[in-house]
Order: C-alpha cells, then structure tokens, then sequence
C-alpha cells in the first residue's frame, strides 16, 4: 500500500507535468506484481525500467532479479529522480536522467549490447507521436531475441500499434488500479 505522502508526493509532480506523466497516482501493487511476474529470473540479466516515477514497480521487478543482473532505470523527472536516488540502495540499479529516447547513447556508454527485458509506464499515448514511435523503435532495435517489452496502458487503443511493430502482443486486464489498466507484452522475434 503506498503511505499517503507518497500519493501527495506523487499527485504533484502529476498535476505538474501531466502530459509526461500521464497518470495521477502510483500504479497499484496488483498491477506493479503483474509486470514484474513476466521477468524470468533465470534469463534476466539486463532489465530496462521506462519511467519509473517514484519506484514502485522497480521494487517488483528487484524482487525478480538475480545479484548479478543488472537495472536501467530512465526518468526525466527531477523530483522522481531524487526520490528513486532516496529510495533505493542496490547495486544493481543504474539510474539514468534522461529521456528513454535517448536509451542507445546511454548504453553504448554502459556497455550494454542487449536487453532482456523492458518494463516501461512511459505514457505514449499523450506524447508526441515521433517521440512515442522513437522510443519503441529503440526498444524493439535494443531487445535480445526472445526478449519482451512490458508496458501498461489505460486503454487498448495502441494494442494493434503494438502488434505491427513487434508482430505480436499479449494484452492482461489489471482492475484493482485506479484507473483500471492493461499490460501489453510484445516478444521480439528472429525475423524483427
Ligand atoms: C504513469 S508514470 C509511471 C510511474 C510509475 N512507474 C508507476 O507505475 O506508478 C510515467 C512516468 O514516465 C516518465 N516519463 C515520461 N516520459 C519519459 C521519457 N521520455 N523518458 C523517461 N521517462 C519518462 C514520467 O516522468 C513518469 O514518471
């Protein structure tokens, strides 16, 4: 359950940068459990957090992960990025301020060569079309084969945006959030 000054915390960097943040409260824990139970520990050793806000899937998806494995995080918020920094003391983490779009120069930097696996709450819907399709185009270009891309939405509207770009994409209902949501889980195949 997330404390009440986590909701206000949370509710004004929202009503701050709504367009960017696309939601006025944390996910729930039923929807954050859900995103982080697609992780196979056993093949995750790279794992790319989209958005994170301030945190609480990333506790999910840490409870997934190997000692050897590693996070990305990507958040262009200030006051998410601090409150991350607060938060977590792992050595797995690697938190990045800066924009998702920009995910490639930040991994050849890290010597990343492949993801496993992208957990993301990035709002594609409000953002600018070119940014969204970027940010997926790279995704999908980043992933290993077999890896998969994890993203929640409130609505189904981007599910056959999704299924074009990847070829395929699973869709789960979470109602206990508020609003109610859907994860969508697209795997990259050989031929992508
Ligand atoms: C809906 S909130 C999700 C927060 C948290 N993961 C949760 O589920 O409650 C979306 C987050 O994406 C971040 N965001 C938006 N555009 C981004 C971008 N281009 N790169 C990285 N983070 C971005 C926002 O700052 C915000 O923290």
């Amino acid at each position: 359950m997330h404390s009440i000054n986590q909701r206000i915390d949370f509710l004004r960097e929202s009503l701050k940068n709504l367009r960017n943040t696309g939601s006025i409260a944390p996910s729930s824990r039923f929807l954050c459990k859900n995103m982080a139970d697609k992780i196979d520990t056993a093949r995750a050793q790279v794992v790319v957090e989209l958005g994170a806000g301030n945190g609480v899937i990333t506790s999910y998806i840490l409870d997934r992960l190997r000692p050897d494995a590693r996070l990305l995080i990507f958040e262009i918020n200030d006051a998410f990025v601090d409150k991350i920094t607060q938060k977590f003391d792992d050595p797995r983490i690697l938190l990045i301020h800066d924009s998702a779009e920009k995910m490639g120069k930040h991994f050849e930097k890290h010597g990343i060569t492949h993801v496993d696996y992208f957990v993301s709450a990035i709002p594609f819907v409000m953002l600018p079309e070119a940014v969204a399709q970027n940010i997926i185009g790279e995704c999908l270009r980043w992933l290993k084969p077999g890896g998969q891309f994890i993203q929640f939405h409130y609505s189904r509207v981007l599910v056959n945006y999704y299924k074009r770009i990847f070829g395929n994409a699973t869709v789960d209902f979470v109602a206990l959030n508020m609003p109610p949501a859907f994860i969508i889980t697209c795997e990259k195949t050989s031929g992508k």
